[in-house]
């Protein structure tokens, strides 16, 4: 059977930079720790007033087909994947395909463009999607570009404003791909929850305590899903496992507690029984109640075993790299991470072909995702391809006040306006950006 899978990624970051320990944390009267250490986060990447979903998707679809060298014709489907969309009727891929035939002599008439919703696990539905058509053999020789954009932002004052991003991330699913080789193994964890969701309002309705609750019950629903269908799964299986990342600390507990169901009938539960203690804690993890203190005792001591830490700098520190630098990016979160992974796997020279992902997404409302990927060799030349060091590097820093006027501009409830002569804000030539309605 012809390998499908993710044959190229493109990564574009919002162009503003908050810094969370030296501007957002005193500004809050806050520890500077709570964000860096508690969260996991440095700084997350806000989109500048000329910046949103169309733009940033827009230019990381552009650089995707022009590094392929791929035209128009080249392309079936379209697909975007977003839950900061402006549009209840036409998709965004649409008004991205728009600006992309500015460019290119051909138009996308021929494609099929639609929209996924599902909160940030749509990125991942959407690649299924593309991966599902091409095995159909509907693609006609085509692949499927994937878009993954979103400003994540919050109400000011928000618990989660600390955690918001900017960004879109582009994948061109294909056959014979050059990333990675998508599976049919996969496992799912879904419910009716409403710990964070956006009916007709711009920013989410968030209880944040609860999300992490629900993050966790889901993906352990997934885990369990995915080991009825992959048969019984050992940490050795997969060298990565990048998880959908709002910030790096909700990764931190996902590790711990699906490490937790990993090991369950491995050699690894014995081993580890004996060292920290396992069994009283059993009930807790299959409780609702996800993150409870018994669970909190369990992963704390399994956190200070070797064995523990040796799984963790190898399977998930790495895919938190980029993260930490760039907030919460919903649907492109877990590609971010994927990426992120791979990247760090390549500066090490870590020879990966033939290695196996784990990849879990999440989407609130809720529903959380795990599958199997493998990576094909060839891997490290599409990711050396990245520039998103580069661009997270030439973000301009805000200043608080900044931050503030900038935030009211993407609020649609206000009628905020930016100066017109701050140098460091003037859109730049050679990229799509967003001017006002009728003039993109
Ligand atoms: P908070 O309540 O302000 O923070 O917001 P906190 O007081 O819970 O502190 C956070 C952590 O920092 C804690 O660690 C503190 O102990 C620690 P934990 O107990 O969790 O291990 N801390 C410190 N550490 C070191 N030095 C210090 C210090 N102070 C505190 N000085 C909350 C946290 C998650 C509630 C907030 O960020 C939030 O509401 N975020 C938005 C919702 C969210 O991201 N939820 C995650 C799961 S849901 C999800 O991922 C889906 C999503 O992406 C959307 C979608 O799918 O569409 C959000």
């Amino acid at each position: 059977m012809t390998a499908v899978g993710i044959d190229a990624i493109e990564i574009w970051t919002g162009k503003l930079k908050l810094d969370l320990a030296e501007t957002f944390a005193p500004a809050q009267g806050d520890d500077p720790g709570k964000y860096t250490k508690g969260l996991g986060l440095h700084a997350s990447s806000f989109p500048d007033v000329y910046e949103d979903i169309v733009t940033m998707g827009a230019n990381a679809a552009y650089r995707l087909m022009d590094r392929k060298g791929l035209e128009p014709d080249d392309i079936g489907r379209i697909d975007v994947a977003t839950e900061s969309s402006f549009d209840n009727s036409k998709p965004v891929s649409t008004y991205i395909a728009g600006c992309l035939e500015q460019v290119f002599d051909d138009d996308f008439h021929h494609a099929n463009k639609g929209e996924r919703k599902f909160a940030c696990i749509s990125g991942t539905q959407s690649v299924d999607d593309a991966y599902n058509w091409i095995r159909a053999g509907r693609n006609r020789g085509r692949a499927a570009i994937v878009i993954a954009t979103d400003t994540a932002l919050y109400a000011r004052d928000d618990p989660g404003e600390a955690t918001q991003g900017a960004g879109a991330v582009a994948m061109l699913i294909d056959e014979e791909p050059a990333i990675v080789e998508l599976s049919t193994e996969q496992g799912y964890g879904s419910a009716d929850e409403t710990d964070f969701l956006k009916p007709n309002q711009q920013f989410p309705s968030v209880d944040g305590k609860r999300s992490v609750k629900v993050y966790l019950a889901r993906m352990r629903e997934a885990l369990d899903d995915f080991a009825t269908v992959s048969g019984s799964i050992h940490p050795d299986d997969y060298h990565m496992i990048p998880f959908h990342t709002p910030f790096p600390g909700m990764v931190r507990k996902a590790a711990a507690l699906g490490y937790r169901h990993i090991v369950r009938g491995t050699d690894v539960e014995d081993v580890l029984a004996e060292e920290i203690g396992h069994q009283p804690v059993r009930e807790a993890f299959d409780s609702e109640d996800a993150f409870n203190d018994a669970i909190r005792e369990y992963t704390d001591a399994l956190t200070e075993t070797e064995r523990y830490r040796d799984w963790y700098n190898q399977a998930i520190e790495p895919t938190l790299e980029i993260s930490r630098h760039v907030g919460n990016w919903y649907t492109g979160s877990v590609h971010l991470a994927r990426a992120s992974g791979l990247k760090v796997a390549m500066e090490q020279d870590i020879d990966l072909a033939g290695e196996k992902l784990l990849v879990a997404s999440y989407g609130s409302g809720a529903q959380a995702e795990v599958h199997a990927e493998t990576i094909v060799p060839g891997w490290e030349d599409e990711i050396a391809a990245l520039d998103i060091d580069d661009q997270i590097q030439r973000r301009y820093d805000l200043s608080f006040e900044e931050y503030e006027e900038v935030h009211d501009v993407h609020n649609h409830a206000m009628d905020a306006h930016i100066e017109e002569d701050a140098e460091e804000l003037t859109p730049p030539e050679a990229e799509f950006v967003f001017d006002g309605w009728g003039r993109m």
